[in-house]
């Protein structure tokens, strides 16, 4: 890339912080980080120019047109977090379960009893397009506050061709409108409706025959999500899904071994899923298949914290011994983790997973970025690849995981474009965190 002409250059950065490379990082590479103190990065339109120490980068731009100098102020800079696995778009909320959760009902009861997802998805199904796009575009704002700049997004509240439809086009409403990049997922297997109730394979039919076409030739979708769960879809109709997506161009990922241990991350195995998300209750075997077939494991432990599991996901094994490259995500949903904070995520990522902060910020960047399939643009700082950055109040990142509870994001660069600037979006007139 010429140096010429730098429209933005980013100087003052008191730590820059960045995995290496454009592959994802396999168990213990996920605690080599580059760290960098006094860095400066140069921007070019919406790619990263040049990156280092800051005398470095000067002497290097010597001659330059420099359009735009922003001094960071000392603040840490990391690649623009990558949140992997959201279910963004929904209506309603789930608060009046609340109750039943806590007095002990377990998660999968209240699904049972025509609660839970099926809740939400009377709500998704019941509000309008755009009220969905106001809720997820709210929802969005604060993830960008929060330092996110990509976010993979979730149908499966719709259940029917048409809902299911509607879901997925307010994500590429919200993709096209908001700064935020947002990558559909189909998720139309996500539980089985109340008008198939007794009848799954029924419904596995409608999903492969009629929606999983309709989704694809709309070009509506990247991947293809089920929830492969104990009373929701058996291990034969996941693969039967996911087979059908692929036909369809879609990538296929899996909501595995969650709750039970039904064979899921064996199958994202042998299916060669991009992904197998959860995975509390995967087998050991399930973890060799992920290692053997390059299937990336997402690691929710906002979800098993929020639903009060004594089970985490073994993320220590999946490092230690099977070499994994492990992600991290908020898995923000109405149900089982009401949350947008990422930072929130670190956090439980270190107390409950017993990840290191190198770990943690590898997980949540470019193994995330692996996840969806956007190693090669997104996920790390590095010449050419976009310049996606969150530039965080703190000195260190241990400083993430340990001060917890709060936003530590300043500011947001997102395609080269200072988006958030002192905590607000720029542009937005009162746009700060509600
Ligand atoms: O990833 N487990 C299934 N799906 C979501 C929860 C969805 C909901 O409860 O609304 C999850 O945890
Ligand atoms: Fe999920």
């Amino acid at each position: 890339m010429t140096l010429e002409r730098i429209d933005l250059l980013l100087t003052g950065i008191g730590r820059l912080v960045t995995p290496p490379g454009s592959v994802p990082r396999y168990g213990g590479e996920m605690r080599s980080v580059s760290e960098i103190e006094h860095a400066a990065i140069a921007i070019r339109g919406d790619r990263i120019a040049l990156f280092g120490p800051q005398g470095d980068v000067l002497t290097q731009l010597n001659g330059a047109e420099i359009v735009e100098t922003l001094d960071a102020g000392g603040r840490m800079v990391t690649p623009g977090l990558v949140d992997p696995h959201t279910h963004l778009v929904h209506g309603g909320s789930r608060e009046h379960e609340l109750s039943l959760k806590r007095s002990g009902v377990p998660y999968l009861d209240i699904l049972a009893q025509g609660g839970g997802i099926l809740s939400t998805v009377k709500a998704t199904r019941a509000a309008s397009e755009q009220e969905l796009y106001d809720k997820a575009r709210k929802s969005l704002d604060i993830m960008l506050l929060n330092g996110v700049t990509t976010v993979e997004a979730k149908s499966g509240y719709g259940l029917t061709l048409e809902d299911e439809l509607k879901q997925l086009r307010v994500a590429k409403r919200l993709h096209e409108e908001h700064p935020v990049d947002v990558v559909p997922t189909f998720m139309g297997a996500h539980a089985v409706p109340p008008e198939y109730k007794g009848r799954p394979d029924e419904f596995v039919e409608l999903l492969v025959n009629e929606m999983l076409p309709e989704v694809a030739r709309k070009g509506l979708a990247e991947f293809c999500d089920v929830f492969c769960e104990q009373g929701v879809f058996t291990a034969p109709q996941t693969r039967r899904i996911l087979q059908q997506g692929k036909r369809y161009g879609l990538i296929p990922k899996i909501h595995a071994d969650e709750i039970e241990t039904l064979g899921g991350a064996e199958l994202a195995g042998e299916i060669g899923a991009i992904s197998a998300e959860h995975l509390l209750a995967a087998s050991d075997e399930g973890l060799r298949m992920l290692a053997v077939n390059g299937v990336i494991p997402v690691l929710l432990p906002g979800t098993s914290f929020n639903l009060g599991l004594k089970q985490h996901a073994r993320a220590r094994e999946m490092i230690d011994t099977h070499q994994l490259p492990v992600a991290l995500s908020t898995d923000y949903n109405p149900g089982s983790c009401p949350t947008e904070s990422i930072q929130l995520i670190m956090m439980l990522a270190s107390l409950n997973l017993r990840m290191v902060p190198e770990e943690i910020i590898t997980a949540c960047t470019i193994n995330a970025s692996a996840a969806i399939g956007r190693a090669h643009d997104i996920g790390s700082i590095e010449a050419g690849k976009r310049a996606d950055l969150t530039l965080f109040d703190v000195p260190n990142i241990a400083y993430l995981p340990y001060h917890f509870g709060i936003n530590h994001t300043f500011g947001v660069i997102k395609n080269g474009k200072v988006t958030v600037w002192d905590r607000q979006i720029k542009g937005r007139k009162n746009a700060g965190e509600r």
